[in-house]
């Protein structure tokens, strides 16, 4: 409850900011973040090779993504509009502007605060958007259990990269929930752009906008976000390529 009081003003500029957002389209980029397989931003000498293990909670790979697609909309939480002072498009960022963010007390840590507020009036995100799910919370929490650390690790890490056999329901989808989603949904969606239904995300594919939007090397998608590899990218346009199957 008490800081989060004086930020509601905030929350209308938000609001606002999403309604009028072609106002907000010069908005330029934070950061250009090397690609999460091979460096951690901001601690370039290392390099992730670590293959994901199934008990930790990578924050590159996971939680990252999902508070730039999230929380970083255009008047909210980036670079430019940094809503209460908060910046959630890295991890540096993330960890100067959020209040007692390894806080393991979720009443006191900012960030879970937030996100677990009833109200949702003060919830966040705030309306009109949806809440996040008590899953995608959850491993918010379990990262930060586990030190809130700049991790990340090697998806295809000891294995090629697999093209073959991809679907809107085993590969796309997920991807679109975890990294563009955030933006891309609603009735207000970001550029005009749904990406939340097989039907719509395979009429972008189609258009040829998908593979343009992820690939170009300035305003890439998602925005606010680091580049998606190159096994992903290889992924998205084989999938593409196939007819964007269901
Ligand atoms: C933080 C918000 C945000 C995220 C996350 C995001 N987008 Fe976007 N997207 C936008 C906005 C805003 C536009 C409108 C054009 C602009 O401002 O760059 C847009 C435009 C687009 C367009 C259409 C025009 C263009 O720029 O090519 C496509 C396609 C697109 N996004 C795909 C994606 C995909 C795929 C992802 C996930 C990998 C993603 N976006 C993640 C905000 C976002």
């Amino acid at each position: 409850m008490n800081s989060r009081k004086n930020i509601f003003p905030f929350l209308i500029v938000c609001v606002l900011g999403a309604l009028c957002y072609p106002s907000c389209k010069h908005e330029p980029f934070s950061d250009n973040m090397p690609d999460p397989t091979d460096t951690i931003p901001g601690d370039t000498t290392t390099t992730i090779d670590t293959p994901c293990s199934p008990d930790s909670v990578y924050f590159q790979n996971e939680i990252l993504p999902m508070l730039v697609s999230n929380c970083t909309e255009s008047g909210c939480h980036n670079a430019i509009d940094r809503q209460d002072g908060i910046i959630l498009d890295s991890y540096t960022n993330i960890m100067a502007t959020v209040e007692d963010i390894t806080n393991l007390d979720w009443n006191e840590n900012e960030l879970m605060e937030a996100l677990l507020e009833n109200d949702v009036d003060e919830r966040m995100p705030p309306l009109p958007n949806e809440p996040l799910t008590p899953a995608q919370i959850n491993r918010i929490g379990q990262w930060i259990t586990q030190g809130a650390k700049n991790n990340g690790c090697n998806e295809q890490s000891g294995s090629a990269c697999d093209t073959v056999g991809l679907s809107y329901t085993n590969f796309v989808q997920p991807l679109m929930q975890a990294k563009c989603q955030g933006c891309h949904s609603g009735a207000n969606p970001s550029g005009g752009i749904n990406l939340s239904t097989y039907a719509s995300a395979k009429s972008v594919a189609q258009s040829g906008k998908l593979v343009a939007s992820v690939t170009r090397t300035s305003n890439w998608m998602p925005k606010n976000g680091q580049k998606l590899n190159q096994c992903t990218v290889n992924k998205i346009k084989a999938w593409v390529n196939a007819g964007a199957p269901q």
